[in-house]
């Protein structure tokens, strides 16, 4: 019998985690069975066995068991895989500060249990926000897991990059390769057309620099709003996708000749700073990941990475200060 994949999800019973789970119980990640390990905090923990209830519910046949808890160590306990979601939302009152803090508190804790308990193979998503700098501080809570296990969730931005393109230029999301994002999960994010290819031909010979500049840039990197704006809440069943989306290529790996954009410790490629968790064109090849080398970068777009790597530099300068990771 084929040994289960384990899976951690933190934050299982949020909106996230609500699409999540059943993606990934359902066969989202191929077809080895898959156990799933729920964390939340103590006062979610009704509301997760609800969730399970109904993933019972749906007899996947991939589903091979269930575990909740609000025991970081026992839902890390061997896991192969640990989706990292649940963080504090920032609420009207809460400074930048405040809100790097509380989170600080989450992904130091987990970080350290992911490092003491976690199996030997494990590979760390984080989806919660700021994820970027969360990946950075469970990263460097876990001195004894390879750095290289750790990364941040940009395949949102990558995916939603790919959809504009495909709306504009009429072709199938399929046909589009090397789409890149750089640097944060956040508004400076950088979704580069550059090296981008639409049915063979380069994307920069199909739409203009205009286009790039007054409508696709702002609606990748502001999409996150517009959804709230239109919804009412935050993206749920697309960043559930997107993770799906990442940890199945960071496993089973890229499509040969494509690449896409996972947040990663930096080795100091591109200009960015070594360790800072930074988004790459990154192809991944049996569980292993390596930034895409030697791309050409224009003015345009180094400006544009600059700016967003600068953004990362602060947060990391932030969390220094807070003790959060060591200096
Ligand atoms: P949500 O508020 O619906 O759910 C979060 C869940 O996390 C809650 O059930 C909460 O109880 C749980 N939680 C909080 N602290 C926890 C802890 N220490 N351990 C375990 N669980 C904990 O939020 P939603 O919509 O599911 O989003 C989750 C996170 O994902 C947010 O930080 C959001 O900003 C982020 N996000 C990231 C995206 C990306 O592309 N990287 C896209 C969309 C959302």
């Amino acid at each position: 019998m084929v040994t289960p994949l384990r899976i951690a999800v933190t934050g299982a019973a949020g909106q996230i985690g609500y699409s999540l789970l059943f993606r990934l119980a359902s066969g989202g990640l191929g077809d080895r069975p898959v156990e799933l390990r729920l964390l939340e905090v103590t006062p979610a923990l009704p509301k997760a066995e609800g969730v399970a209830m109904e993933l019972v519910d749906c007899a996947f046949p991939l589903l091979s068991g269930i575990d909740i808890t609000d025991d970081a160590r026992r839902a890390f306990d061997g896991a192969d895989l640990a989706l990292l979601v649940g963080a504090r939302p920032r609420t009207a009152e809460m400074t930048r500060g405040d809100l790097l803090s509380a989170n600080g508190a989450i992904f130091t804790a987990q970080g350290q249990a992911l490092n003491d308990v976690a199996g030997d193979d494990i590979r760390v998503l984080v989806t919660g926000n700021p994820a970027n700098t969360n990946a950075l501080i469970a990263q460097q809570n876990a001195p004894d897991i390879p750095a290289e296990r750790f990364s941040a969730l940009t395949r949102l931005d990558h995916n939603r990059a790919l959809a504009q393109l495909a709306l504009k230029t009429g072709t199938p999301v399929s046909e589009i390769s090397r789409m890149t994002i750089w640097g944060n999960h956040s508004a400076t994010q950088y979704a580069d057309l550059s090296h981008a290819v639409v049915s063979g031909r380069p994307a920069l010979e199909l739409v203009d620099r205009p286009w790039i500049e007054s409508e696709f840039l702002p609606t990748v990197a502001n999409r996150g709003t517009a959804i709230i704006e239109a919804r009412g809440s935050s993206s749920a069943a697309s960043a559930a996708s997107a993770t799906v989306d990442a940890a199945r290529d960071w496993l089973n790996g890229t499509a040969e000749g494509d690449w896409t954009s996972m947040a990663v410790v930096s080795d100091g490629s591109y200009g960015v700073p070594e360790g800072l968790v930074s988004s790459f064109p990154v192809q991944t090849e049996n569980g292993g990941w390596r930034i895409v080398p030697d791309l050409e970068i224009d003015g345009f777009s180094r400006a544009r990475i600059d700016t967003s790597v600068a953004e990362l530099a602060d947060e990391r300068t932030a969390v220094r200060k807070l003790g959060l990771i060591p200096s």
